[in-house]
């Protein structure tokens, strides 16, 4: 398994993970699958923007996981602040490839000079929560029945870590 910057070959890995998400999950709050031409917008905002993302990749060259800083807020006072995002596909999760895609991100967030990264995160989603527990980050907030999917409604909490 590697770790690397990903380009645009990755994409079609990277959509078909978060599509299983959404179709399946509620690590996202989307209910409709997103299309390639979406996440290729997605990707080349981020690469303008100078935001990383980063793909693990099976020894076959499979897409197993990704992860990438987003913008948090568009107003300027905001712009030492990103927020993170981080999935495994399926059948490759409770593996370790969680943990290998947070490590270049936290760094990533360094080199470029932010401050702060955020997590919002499913309250039940105690995969996602510990995960980020593990690199340091704490629980600043709690919503609850902010989101609805799957006729439930659905606290978020968001977790943060100072640089
Ligand atoms: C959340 C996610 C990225 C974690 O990645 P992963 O590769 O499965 O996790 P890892 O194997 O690296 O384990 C990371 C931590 O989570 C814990 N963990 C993993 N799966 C878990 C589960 N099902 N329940 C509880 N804890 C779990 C591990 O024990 C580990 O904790 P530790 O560091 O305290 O030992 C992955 O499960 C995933 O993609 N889930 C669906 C999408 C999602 O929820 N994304 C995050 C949106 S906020």
């Amino acid at each position: 398994m590697k770790v690397r910057p990903a380009t645009h070959d990755d994409l079609p890995g990277i959509l078909e993970i978060y599509n299983e998400a959404v179709r399946n999950t509620t690590a996202t709050y989307d209910y409709e699958p997103r299309t390639l031409e979406h996440r290729i917008a997605w990707f080349e905002d981020h690469v303008k923007n100078n935001l990383p993302v980063f793909v693990a990749v099976n020894d076959d060259g499979r897409v197993a996981g990704w992860s990438a800083l987003n913008r948090y807020h568009d107003r300027k006072g905001y712009r030492f602040t990103t927020e993170n995002s981080v999935y495994v596909a399926a059948d490759q999760r409770g593996r370790g490839i969680g943990r290998l895609l947070m490590n270049p991100l936290i760094e990533a967030a360094r080199e470029r000079g932010l401050h702060a990264i955020l997590a919002g995160i499913d309250a039940q989603n105690q995969a996602s929560i510990r995960l980020h527990a593990s690199f340091g980050f704490v629980k600043v907030a709690h919503f609850k029945q902010v989101g609805f999917k799957f006729d439930r409604w659905l606290d978020v909490v968001y977790m943060e870590l100072l640089l």
